[in-house]
């Protein structure tokens, strides 16, 4: 640690930690279990997480399953180096911190085979139950020639849907020999690999969601607690420490030489908390998502041991203490910056993004539903639910937009100062734009993308309103009104690639301004309106839960016209999706995944619960109470709901 460093920790008196740390030193005053057993040392310069050597582990069956390992580079060519030189300093997973002890050595060989299914228990779904969508494939022509018929291969096992799964487990990351996640993307033509060889949180949820789905439960497992490993390090940039709690963007497997031993490696997982990201942004929606895995993985394995782990409790708990925290705010909504979360790097998506805050309601649901009750959180959840209710009040009274609202927007009075002006944020109407005007369907509406004094982001995001059905932040009558527009707008939102991440672009001068003039978001193309079909996954739970699965049925067969032919791309461009992404990643995993994803789920609906969240009784009263006490319609002067210190 520079000296600087150390005085500007000495003043902010949090003490660098790391795994072994105090645990009375925790600012946050969270009780840590961290396995005394545990000796972490920390390189100043890289952020890498050593684990003592407690056994040195067989490689050989990662071998024969031809997996990825080492942050991604094939498997199969290092394999024997591998298995030659590395000398795993590894602990399992179970063994991190918590009350269980896991085994500090492993014996036998299955133990290492991530395709053992004796290990992961019984499947949920069989891989050769897995129906066939029901509609016939009228596209089913790959490069001119009609597609093999899934008859030669396994019965009822589409080709696409079995290519998808080789993919998807050639994707997979391994530490010390277990599965801990999947690269961000494989691609054997791509030169510059920048940080697609890393495990991104983000990227995984669809892979460990089709894991999930596929009864293959420990890769969920040890993501989920060698993450939570992670969230306790000391991330610093420029001397300056993010909130504790914070979970990397993406994380690498590396091998190092083995201090004092040249003749040995070790692997350490090495962060990134967004301090070597491009851009520098910290990823707000990593500690949300692992939230929303952990709860999907109890619900679908019925382990629950996990999610009651004091380790596990207490990470929940730093990151509802970083996000409940009180700030400056007015809104209920989380304050981010740009590029926080899937839309990574500068598109004028700063303030209150939509992604933001139907993750964190969804978030918030969840961890609700996974919280101990102890005398100790109660603050805690009482700070949680009084958000829950301020956060969708919030959105779906002021993100709201449809033919009917547009038309109020358009004629508010401004500069109104006043407790109970209609125009509260001071929305000048010029800021209509002309595109929506002629774009709003007189049946459907959405959720726009941001809200800040005086201004509304009027642009679609697929990812936020999505999510808003999926975890109830927006109302029934809303989420079926998405789904409406969603229908309406098919050409724009859909058309030869599902989905538009957003709509519309950027141009011109705006485009200049806004992104800085970055020449990988230009118009309609990654994240100014590209497509992407990772995107698949969200739409259809989000179908799904309203009933309307025959929309996302339709998106998946569109998809199936050319992702594997097209290799799987990261995202495609034009207005009309038609090209392959101009630096678009080819074999990208989420794409693979949440395909798989979306097919899983069409096959058995029901399995889509355990990413839903309804609306809980108690909330929708508390709810009512607040429109109740609107200002809008009578500002009162009783203070609704009690303040709690967080
Ligand atoms: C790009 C995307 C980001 C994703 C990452 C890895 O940076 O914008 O959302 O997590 O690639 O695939």
């Amino acid at each position: 640690m520079g000296t600087a460093e150390g005085v500007l920790q000495v003043f902010s008196g949090v003490a660098p930690r790391n795994l072994c740390s105090d645990p009375s030193s925790n600012a946050l005053g969270l009780a840590y279990s961290f396995n005394s057993r545990l000796i972490s040392t920390k390189r100043s310069a890289s952020k890498k997480i050593k684990i003592p050597v407690y056994a040195s582990i067989p490689l050989s069956n990662s071998e024969a399953y031809g997996v990825q390992g080492f942050g991604g580079s094939s498997y199969k060519d290092r394999s024997i180096d591998r298995l030659k030189f590395s000398s795993c300093r590894c602990q399992r997973a179970e063994s991190v911190g918590g009350t269980n002890t896991g085994s500090w050595f492993v014996d036998s060989a299955d133990d290492l085979n991530p395709l053992n299914t004796l290990v992961n228990g019984p499947h949920v779904l069989n891989f050769d139950d897995v129906k066939q969508l029901k509609e016939e494939k009228t596209d089913s022509i790959s490069n001119g020639a009609p597609r093999a018929s899934s008859t030669i291969h396994r019965a009822n096992v589409d080709p696409i849907e079995e290519e998808a799964w080789d993919l998807l487990r050639d994707s997979v990351v391994y530490y010390c020999g277990t599965p801990i996640g999947t690269i961000a993307a494989n691609d054997p033509t791509s030169s510059n690999v920048l940080n697609y060889d890393q495990v991104f949180i983000r990227d995984f949820i669809p892979s460990g969601i089709a894991f999930l789905l596929k009864g293959e439960y420990d890769i969920v497992r040890n993501f989920i607690l060698h993450t939570l490993q992670l969230q306790s390090w000391e991330k610093t940039m420029d001397c300056h420490s993010p909130g504790q709690g914070l979970m990397p963007a993406s994380f690498k497997v590396r091998t190092v030489p083995l201090d004092g031993d040249d003749s040995a490696t070790e692997e350490v997982l090495d962060p990134d908390f967004g301090e070597a990201a491009i851009g520098r942004v910290a990823p707000v929606d990593s500690g949300l998502w692992w939230i929303i895995l952990l709860r999907a993985y109890g619900k679908i394995s019925g382990d629950l041991s996990v999610q009651e782990r004091i380790d596990v409790q207490t990470g929940i708990k730093m990151i509802l203490k970083l996000c409940l925290a009180d700030g400056f705010d007015m809104f209920p909504t989380l304050l981010v910056t740009d590029g926080s979360c899937m839309i990574d790097r500068r598109m004028g998506i700063h303030g209150h993004p939509l992604e933001i805050q139907a993750l964190f309601y969804s978030a918030l649901m969840s961890a609700r539903e996974m919280l101990a009750p102890e005398d100790g959180s109660a603050d805690l959840i009482r700070a949680l639910n009084n958000r829950l209710v301020a956060l969708s009040f919030h959105i779906r009274e002021y993100y709201w937009i449809d033919l009917r609202k547009l038309n109020e927007i358009y004629r508010y009075k401004t500069e109104e100062y006043s407790y109970d002006a209609v125009n509260k944020f001071n929305i000048y109407p010029d800021q209509i734009p002309p595109w929506l005007v002629e774009w709003i369907p007189n049946r459907g509406g959405y959720l726009i993308g941001n809200l800040q004094p005086a201004h509304m982001d009027f642009r679609f995001f697929s990812l936020g309103n999505f999510w808003s059905i999926v975890s109830g932040l927006a109302t029934v009558d809303q989420s079926h009104a998405i789904l409406d527009l969603i229908e309406a707008k098919w050409a724009d939102l859909v058309a030869d690639m599902p989905f538009k991440i957003s709509y519309p672009a950027l141009e011109g001068q705006e485009w200049q301004i806004i992104t800085g003039s970055d020449p990988k978001n230009t118009p309609w193309s990654y994240h100014n309106a590209g497509s992407w079909p990772t995107l698949l996954w969200q739409l259809t739970v989000a179908c799904i839960k309203m009933n309307r699965a025959d929309i996302a049925a339709k998106a998946v067969q569109i998809a199936e016209r050319r992702i594997s032919r097209e290799r799987w791309p990261e995202y495609y461009d034009t207005r009309r999706s038609r090209f392959i992404g101009k630096q678009a990643r080819l074999f990208q995993t989420w794409s693979i995944a949440g395909y798989l994803v979306a097919k899983l789920l069409l096959a058995d609906p029901g399995a889509a619960r355990i990413l839903i969240t309804d609306e809980d009784p108690e909330l929708v009263n508390a709810f009512s109470c607040m429109l109740g006490a609107n200002p809008r319609r009578k500002r009162g002067r009783k203070n609704l709901k009690q303040s709690y210190i967080v």
